[in-house]
């Protein structure tokens, strides 16, 4: 398999696509971003990594953390991992990423970990689980990529702290409803670090793994049991995109995860992990060539788990 090329193939489709889409503003700091930067990689199971454009350059995780956050809360809560699972659901939501419509009826609990509000219950459960809940994110990051400058960008996430109405609004309804076992502020703080975690397509597709080799780990120990990985690339396939999820199930056939940031990362179960990288954003906030370029890889390859 030449993965060299079909990165190429797929880059150079992608970029002839007409629009670009526009990268997130909400968060000041991140609007700074280059917006022509693209970057794509595919990391093997056994660990060969090939990549095309920016595939090295560092951007903002964002929302991709919620991938990483909900596997740790669920390894690290052993016998109990279930217990997660009475505080958020698992069916798509339908809404925007950061909506709050649903929380009222739905009494505090988040339709899915990855929608703000349930990845907010979902810090809250890695918090209460180690203490700190970043540290577990970025110890995680870097063990599976073997990059040990993979860090919180604190101007993000302070930036983030400054404009996060919405979020600091989901937090303290879901508080109302006591389904957070810590103070608002510290799992705001978290979840902010966490989304501000910066890592490049390289890194990302190489922690991946992890869900293409069914829940082990880099170093061989096991992270998930085959079972508990089987969910979560479920989840990654019903709701990772947001109310994007069928379009990109439609287009793309593979788990996934985005960010605002404009990173994809899509699990090839069995075979590997691919991390694409592009600002501009769709209206759902999935990044427009990332999308394109995972459905040109894919349709040339027929990979999927369909
Ligand atoms: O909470 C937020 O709005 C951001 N830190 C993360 C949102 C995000 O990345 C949504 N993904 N496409």
């Amino acid at each position: 398999m030449d993965y060299q090329q079909l990165l190429h193939q797929a880059m150079a489709t992608a970029l002839s696509a007409p629009g670009r889409g526009r990268p997130a503003d909400y968060i000041p700091a991140l609007a700074a971003v280059d917006p022509t930067a693209f970057g794509m990689a595919i990391a093997t199971v056994d660990g060969e990594v090939f990549g095309a454009g920016d595939w090295e350059t560092p951007f903002s995780v964002q929302s991709v953390s919620k991938l990483f956050t909900l596997a740790l809360a669920l390894a690290e809560g052993g016998e109990d991992a279930d217990a997660l699972w009475r505080r958020v659901g698992r069916e798509p939501s339908g809404n925007p990423f950061n909506s709050l419509v649903q929380l009222e009826t739905e009494q505090g609990i988040p339709r899915n970990p990855f929608i703000n509000a349930g990845a907010l219950v979902v810090t809250d459960r890695l918090l209460e689980l180690t203490g700190d809940a970043v540290g577990a994110v970025r110890d995680f990051l870097r063990a599976e990529s073997g990059n040990d400058a993979i860090e919180v960008d604190d101007a993000v996430a302070a930036s983030e702290a400054r404009h996060g109405h919405r979020n600091a609004a989901l937090a303290h309804f879901i508080a109302s409803y006591g389904n957070l076992r810590n103070p608002v502020e510290s799992v705001l703080a978290h979840y902010y670090a966490h989304c501000a975690m910066t890592a490049s397509c390289r890194d990302l597709a190489l922690v991946g793994r992890f869900l293409a080799r069914h829940g082990v780990r880099a170093d061989g120990s096991r992270l998930l049991s085959r079972s508990e990985a089987k969910r979560v690339n479920a989840v990654l396939l019903t709701c990772g995109t947001y109310d994007a999820a069928g379009e990109f199930a439609f287009r793309v056939g593979l788990p996934g995860k985005s960010g605002v940031g404009g990173g994809i990362l899509a699990v090839l179960p069995g075979r590997g992990a691919v991390c694409v990288w592009s600002p501009g954003l769709d209206q759902a906030g999935n990044s427009v060539l990332g999308v394109a370029a995972l459905d040109a890889l894919t349709t040339a390859t027929g990979w999927s788990v369909f």
